[in-house]
This record gives structure tokens, C-alpha cells and sequence, in this order.
């Protein structure tokens, strides 16, 4: 289908491929996608019952097979004081005492009342934890910037040494609070930097002073007890929360303390007002189920590889990264929920920068590379700055003018025109106009909101959170377990004491050999 005469046949095609939640539009007008094709699409929704494992999953349903566990992300941010279940048994009471004490201990440490070992206030805060437990909050820090009235907020991720070293380099020990989060408290990342951070306060302070410098967040609080952290000071969450959908639990604590416990609360009712949408809206009327089944027709119907997420909105810099988590980690499956190898294409390969640095870096590419890549614009209507308005109005005219570009294209015709009438010669506009020729009808999908606030923050965050849900459901896969990362973890295990010199390398395959042996060499 060719978009530009869709557009010219159909002065309503936006209008009927737009959905609004409030302020919040979502434009697909730029797919190349029919009345019909939604239609069919619904159809295959229907066939994969999408509605009927939605509704199991806010149920509290054990959808999550292989791991044996509900998916409840949820009821994390449902108000209710009650009436969502698991076995039997209500999740709410123990979901709004954790709240409740994450915004105590927030607060206390916002106003000195938590004040270091030596009496100082935190001035610092450090969240040591990985993916999951790093990429939502470090993301949705910086997306809230405007709100960030607490200590200063930093992340600790790497195993590699220069991190912690780095991050460490400017801290005041006295006044640096560190932040250990660790769904199983088992992730030798996480567990290396604490141990490192912890010598770091003691060295500084002595042994005594650690218990005031650190907090803990895990759903594994006998290991969090068995490394000496006051219970006081441990906030918990429950296996029903992926690690990668647990930015709404306790792992979102230095969010909470970077920006106030009121506006941690208006993130997760903006994630609970996209979640009462998703559960009542009619599928074309439904955004998250429209954005899965558009990524489904791009991803296996068109079979383009990727999609690429443009936030026009630098303090959404770090969105790619999170939903390279969410999506990828999620969706890149190869068997079915029954262990059948999958039949069509899952999961795209996500990836992205904002706008609008990513024009003069890869959209060459975009425009007129070999491969189709469905992009995804975000952009707020207004900034944060309004001094800086026209900055602001030169974003959106970029973001504005991308999507159209892709869809629209340039001919050839077209580009000899424009090349003629700027006084080229002939023979250079024969030699250069196929240069300057846009095939056009590349797809793209706009997300526009008033403004980067906590609640539109929370509003997106559950968008993406449900069309990953969604299409793992048109795909047929489970979204949420990760064993694929289990192989990797299982072979640094067993290289640890070959990198060290302990282990004998001959046991590895001839390569690994030889780079520990070019280690070796280099090291000696
Ligand atoms: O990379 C695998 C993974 O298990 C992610 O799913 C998870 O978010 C991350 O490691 C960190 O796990 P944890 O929070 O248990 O330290």
C-alpha cells in the first residue's frame, strides 16, 4: 500500500488511525495499513484469545508457565486496597505497606531525619543493581529531572571496576547512601559492587557506619538479612514481578527519594489509568493492543528486523535502553508457550537514540538504507523550559518533519525538479538526482503528550509494557521468563578461575584458549 495516496485518497486517515488517553495520541496513520488490515489483525487477536490471557494476567493467573508464577506488575500500581489475588491470597495490603514504607524511609532520608553515620545528610544516593534493577529507575531519574528535589541520584551497574571507581570518585562517604537492588540478591554484578561499596564506607568510616550508608531492595530478604542489612532499612517485592516490569515496586526507591514520594505516586497512577485502558478500551480502540498489532504486522507480516524508538525528548535518552530490556529480553523467543519451535518471526531487535541527534548520526540509513526500519517518535508538546520555547518548537518541527520525510519520500522526478530549479547543469542533475532520491513509505508511529511528567512518564512506561505483552501473545510466547541468559552467567562461572590463572584453559574450546592465553601474556 502506498502511503502518500492513502493520504491523498483519504483526507480522514489520520482521524481513523489516531487514539487519544487524555492528552496522550497515538498515530499510526504513517503504517502503511488499512481499515481492513486492522481488521484482519483483530481477527488474529481474537484467534490468539489476547483478551482472554490479558484478562488472566490481571487477574493474577500463574501465566508466567515456566517459572511457575503470576505476572502482577499491575497491582503495583493499582490504588485499590484490595481484591487482586495470588493463590488465594490479596497482594494489595502487603503492595501499599511496601509503598508506605518505601515513601517513610524516602522522606527521612530526603529531609536528614536518615542522616549518615556521622550525622550528615545524604547527599548521595547510589543504586547498585543491573538491568532490571538499574535501567527502569535510571531511566525514569532522568526522564524526571524537572522534579529531582532530593539528594542526587547515580547508578551502578557494571561489573567492570571502572563504574563503581568512577562513580565513587566524586562521593563524600559521609554524606553517600548506597542502594543495593537485587531481585534474587544473587547477581554476581550487583553482589561484587556492594561488597566493593561496602569497603569503601568501612574504610572510610569504620565497620559500625555501613548499617547508616546502605538499604536494600530484593524479593530474597534472607539473603539481604545474611549480608547485614537492618531490616529496617530492606524493602521487599514478590516473585509475581518480573525483574524487568519492577520499576513500580521497591526497586523504583531512589526514584522515589530523587523526586518525593506525592510524585512517585503520580507515576504510578498514570501507569494504573494506561492499565485501566488496556483492560476496558475495545481492541481498535485500545492503545497498547493497537501498538502490538501494528509491531505484529511490521514485524511478521512485513518481517522488518528492528524498530527504532526516537524519543524527541532528551530526558527520554535512556528509553531505548529500558525497553531493550523490556522488549528483548521479553520477546526474543524461539519456542512457543508449549516449547514448539515458533513459526513466525518474534521479537525485532530494538534500538534507538534521541532526537534530534540521531539525524545527523544513522537516519541516512532511516531514509535510504536497504532495510525497512518502522520507527517510533516520542515527543511532548511543551518542555519543561518555557524561556526555551523556541528550542522546543525546533524539536518538534524535526520530529515532525522525519515521520513525514519517511512517509513521504522523494521521487526521482521530484529531485531533479528541485535541482533544476536551483540552476544545477544538466549533467549534474542526471549524475546526482538518484543520489537524492527518497523511496518513501517507511513506516512510523508518533506517541505526542503535554509535557515529560510523572504521570505521562507512568502512562508510556505501561504503553510499552503492554504491547510487548500483546505481541508475545500474537507471537505465542512466554514474555516473561529469560533463560536465555542463563548459558552466559553459567560459562563466566565456570572462566572465572581460568581468567585468573587457577583453572585450566585446555578444558575450553580452542578460541576461549587462546584469548585467556593472550590475557595471560599480556598481564605477565
Ligand atoms: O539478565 C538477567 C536478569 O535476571 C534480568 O532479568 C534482571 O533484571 C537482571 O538479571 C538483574 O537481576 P536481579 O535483580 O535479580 O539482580
Amino acid at each position: 500500500m502506498e502511503m502518500r495516496a492513502a493520504f491523498a485518497a483519504d483526507p480522514h486517515r489520520f482521524a481513523a488511525f489516531s487514539l487519544r488517553l487524555g492528552d496522550l495520541l497515538f498515530d499510526w496513520s504513517k503504517c502503511a495499513v488499512t481499515g481492513e488490515t486492522m481488521k484482519l489483525l483483530a481477527g488474529l487477536a481474537e484467534k490468539a484469545n489476547v483478551v482472554g490471557r490479558r484478562d488472566a494476567m490481571l487477574r493474577g493467573d500463574t501465566i508466567n508457565a515456566t517459572e511457575h508464577r503470576a505476572v502482577l506488575h499491575t497491582a503495583l500500581r493499582n490504588p485499590a486496597a484490595k481484591g487482586v489475588s495470588v493463590d488465594g491470597v490479596d497482594v494489595m495490603p502487603e503492595v501499599h505497606a511496601v509503598l508506605s514504607a518505601m515513601a517513610a524511609f524516602a522522606d527521612a532520608v530526603r529531609s536528614g531525619a536518615a542522616a549518615g553515620a556521622t550525622g550528615k545528610k545524604i547527599t548521595d544516593i547510589v543504586n547498585i543493581g543491573i538491568g532490571g534493577s538499574d535501567l527502569g529507575p535510571a531511566m525514569a531519574t532522568l526522564a524526571l529531572a524537572p522534579y529531582h528535589d532530593g539528594p542526587r541520584a547515580h547508578y551502578v551497574s557494571n561489573v567492570d571496576g571502572a563504574h563503581i571507581h568512577d562513580t565513587l570518585k566524586g562521593l563524600d562517604p559521609e554524606t553517600t547512601l548506597f542502594i543495593i537492588a537485587s531481585k534474587t540478591f544473587t547477581t554476581v554484578e550487583t553482589m561484587t559492587n556492594a561488597e566493593t561499596a561496602s569497603r569503601w564506607i568501612e574504610a572510610a568510616l569504620g565497620k559500625a557506619a555501613v548499617g547508616k550508608h546502605f538499604a536494600a531492595v530484593s524479593t530474597a530478604l534472607d539473603k539481604v538479612a545474611a549480608f547485614g542489612i537492618a531490616p529496617d532499612r530492606v524493602f521487599g517485592f514478590w516473585d509475581w514481578v518480573g525483574g524487568r516490569y519492577s520499576l513500580w515496586s521497591a526497586i523504583g526507591l531512589p526514584v522515589m527519594i530523587a523526586v518525593g514520594p506525592q510524585n512517585f505516586r503520580a507515576f504510578l497512577a498514570g501507569a494504573h489509568e494506561m492499565d485501566t485502558h488496556f483492560a476496558s478500551a475495545p481492541m481498535l480502540e485500545n492503545i497498547p493492543m493497537v501498538m502490538g498489532l501494528v509491531g505484529y504486522w511490521h514485524r511478521v507480516v512485513c518481517k522488518y528486523p528492528a524498530r527504532a524508538v526516537i524519543p524527541y525528548d532528551q530526558r527520554l535518552s535512556r528509553l531505548p535502553a529500558y525497553l531493550q530490556q523490556l522488549d528483548m529480553e521479553s520477546n526474543g523467543k524461539r519456542v512457543t508457550i508449549d516449547g514448539m519451535p515458533v513459526t513466525t518471526p518474534t521479537g525485532p531487535l530494538v534500538w534507538g537514540e534521541p532526537g534530534t541527534n540521531g539525524q545527523h548520526a544513522f537516519f541516512q540509513l532511516l531514509h535510504q538504507g536497504t532495510d525497512v526500519i518502522p520507527v517510533e517518535f516520542l515527543a511532548a508538546a511543551q518542555g519543561h523550559e518555557p524561556e526555551l520555547k523556541h528550542h522546543h518548537d525546533l524539536l518538534l518541527a524535526n520530529c515532525l518533519a522525519q515521520s513525514a520525510a519517511l512517509m513521504k519520500g522523494r521521487t526521482l522526478e521530484e529531485a531533479r525538479r528541485q535541482m533544476l530549479t536551483k540552476g544545477m547543469s544538466e549533467a549534474d542533475v542526471n549524475a546526482i538526482a538518484p543520489h537524492r532520491v527518497f523511496p518513501g513509505n517507511r513506516p512510523s508511529v508518533t506517541i505526542l503528550y503535554n509535557k515529560l511528567d510523572p504521570k505521562t512518564l507512568g502512562r508510556l512506561i505501561a504503553l510499552y509494557e503492554h504491547r510487548v505483552f500483546v505481541e508475545a501473545q500474537l507471537f505465542g510466547i512466554n514474555a516473561f521468563d529469560q533463560w536465555g541468559v542463563e548459558l552466559g552467567k553459567e560459562l563466566a562461572t565456570n572462566l572465572l578461575p581460568v581468567v585468573e590463572g587457577t583453572g585450566d584453559a585446555a578444558e575450553s574450546d580452542a578460541s576461549t584458549a587462546g584469548l585467556v592465553h593472550h590475557i595471560h601474556g599480556l598481564r605477565a
